[in-house]
């Protein structure tokens, strides 16, 4: 495993999602109250930003149409069935920075 730096944790709010670029990449970062979750950042559905959605009920929502995640697991919400699931990468926490592999 290759870990690459994305960003600092104070970056990324508590119950909040920020966007991250890492070597081109887009990522979708979600910090829940203990714990933070790295996402391919670009919508299944009609390519929007992932890391510019929110959380809610513990779910990435997706900005554009609302699409449902499941951040520890990429899993579409069935009730949102206008979207699949999508990838996650494996995050690590240290020194107050997050790096993920890709
Ligand atoms: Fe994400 Fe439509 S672009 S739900």
């Amino acid at each position: 495993m290759t870990f690459e730096k994305a960003l600092r944790l104070d970056d990324v709010p508590v119950r909040g999602v920020a966007r991250a670029n890492v070597n081109g990449k887009h990522v979708a970062i979600v910090r829940s109250e203990d714990r933070v979750f790295a996402l391919h950042g670009v919508c299944p559905h009609e390519a929007a930003p992932l890391g510019d959605g929110s959380l809610d009920g513990g779910e990435l929502v997706c900005p554009l149409h609302e699409g449902r995640f499941d951040p520890e697991t990429g899993k579409a919400n069935p009730e949102t069935d206008w979207v699949s699931d999508i990838r996650t990468y494996p995050v690590q926490v240290k020194d107050g920075e997050i790096w993920i592999d890709l």
